[in-house]
């Protein structure tokens, strides 16, 4: 008997990375899956967003666990595309139980007028999309008339400053403020809404030529490894980045039964990230430590 037996489950971005774990996690529970994701590029983002063959390869594992599964190409941000994909599901699965709406880009920049275009696009991507997706999907939660839950993915970016990032913080930090008034607003309906805050995951928004860069500046030809000292530095817990499936754990835990009495909560799933005290965070404390036994 799986968690999310006779459920339908809705994912934004679900092509790769962790809207495709999340789907694959829900559907081992027995959930059937809707997966949009736009399958095109943005223009300005510096890694290549997923493209039609992820999706399919998504809709084909999805569909390997044995459950139901509908795949669409759709631009979160495009209102109308996304009521036709609640119009179709209601059409094929005649209902929806949950949304997880975790779509999303990283775009950094300076504070000049090249960031005026960017800001617009991250804006509109990771915060207006969002909105438009839980307008378009809602009548459909809502007529089952069991409830439902609302999943987004946040960000340790939601609750602290990310260098160069304005655009993505404040999108990300404004999803909690979405969350606590969803949540608000449809708890007579049941209908939970939460968000779910990662630190640095091991997908391509993450681990990208552009941010091996970033990571390591001055240092020529960057490799993944490279990026690891700086990124575990970010973190309490010592790791650099998680695998997807870790957030999807929590995913599954907030659509879940489990979770019948969870709304309005950001859970993160961050190694720590968001508590760090100021001063010597542990890594650059092991750091010395071995420097010093170096020395002795
Ligand atoms: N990777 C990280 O380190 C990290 C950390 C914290 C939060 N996040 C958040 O996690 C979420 C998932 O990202 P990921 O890490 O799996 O990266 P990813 O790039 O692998 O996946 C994001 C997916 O969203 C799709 N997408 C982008 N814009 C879209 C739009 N307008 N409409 C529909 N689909 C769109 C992309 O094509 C891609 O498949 C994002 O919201 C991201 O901000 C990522």
């Amino acid at each position: 008997m799986g968690k999310m037996d006779g459920k339908v489950a809705l994912i934004t971005g679900g092509a790769r990375g962790q809207g495709r774990a999340h789907a694959l996690r829900l559907a081992q529970e027995g959930a059937d899956i809707v997966i949009t994701d736009i399958c095109k590029q943005i223009e300005g983002v510096h890694y290549p967003l997923a493209d039609e063959s992820d999706l399919a390869e998504t809709e084909k594992l999805v569909r390997e666990l044995g459950v139901r599964c509908l795949s669409f190409v759709a631009d979160a941000r495009d209102a109308a595309r996304m009521k036709e994909v609640a119009d179709r599901t209601a059409d094929e699965f005649g209902r929806l139980d949950t949304v997880v709406i975790n779509h999303g880009i990283g775009l950094p920049h300076g504070i000049d007028e090249e960031s005026l275009e960017i800001w617009d696009t991250v804006i509109e991507t990771n915060l207006s999309a969002v909105w438009r997706t839980v307008v378009a999907t809602l009548p459909l939660l809502k007529a089952t008339g069991e409830g439902g839950s609302i999943i987004v993915t946040g960000s340790a970016a939601s609750l602290v400053a990310i260098f160069n990032n304005a655009a993505y913080t404040v999108a990300k930090h404004g999803l909690i403020g979405l969350v606590k008034c969803l949540a608000a607003d449809l708890a007579q309906d049941w209908i939970r809404v939460n968000a779910v805050l990662p630190t640095n995951v091991n997908t391509t928004l993450f681990i990208n030529e552009y941010n091996k860069s970033r990571f390591c500046p001055g240092k020529e030809d960057p490799t993944v490894d490279d990026m690891k000292i700086p990124a575990e530095s970010l973190n309490l817990l010592p790791v650099p980045w998680m695998e997807p499936e870790y957030v999807s754990h929590a995913v599954l835990y907030l659509a879940s039964e489990e979770a019948k009495y969870v709304t309005g909560i950001a859970l993160p799933v961050d190694a720590g990230m968001t508590i760090q005290p100021p001063g010597i965070t542990p890594f650059v404390g092991r750091m010395m430590a071995e420097l010093k036994q170096g020395l002795d």
